[in-house]
């Protein structure tokens, strides 16, 4: 199972999904340029922001109201925007398409 971690220049990266850590803890273990997460996963930093594929944003959820505290401030935020460490993998997520932004707040 994989998920691909588009840079805004359209640069893909391919990760296999670990069900049971978090999207961001993945990215971060495979280097994904764009994904931060300075906070360690707290919904605290708003580094790990992620805009997912509308196709997806149903299957995996929208945001909660931790993350639209920090999602709230962010200029590159998007209606299907997430914070990443949020976001816990699961297996149905295989094919999931993912956007990183511009900036890391
Ligand atoms: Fe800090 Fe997600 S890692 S908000």
């Amino acid at each position: 199972a994989v998920v691909t971690f588009v840079s805004r220049d359209g640069e893909e990266r391919e990760v296999s999904l670990e069900e049971g850590s978090s999207l961001m803890q993945i990215a971060t273990n495979n280097a994904v340029p764009g994904i931060d997460g300075d906070c360690g996963g707290e919904a605290a930093c708003g580094t790990c922001h992620v805009i997912v594929d509308p196709q997806w944003s149903e299957l995996v959820g929208r945001s909660g109201s931790e993350e639209e505290e920090m999602l709230a401030m962010n200029p590159e935020r998007q209606p299907t925007s997430r914070l990443s460490c949020q976001m816990l993998v699961s297996a149905a997520w295989d094919g999931l398409i993912v956007q990183t932004p511009e900036f890391q707040m």
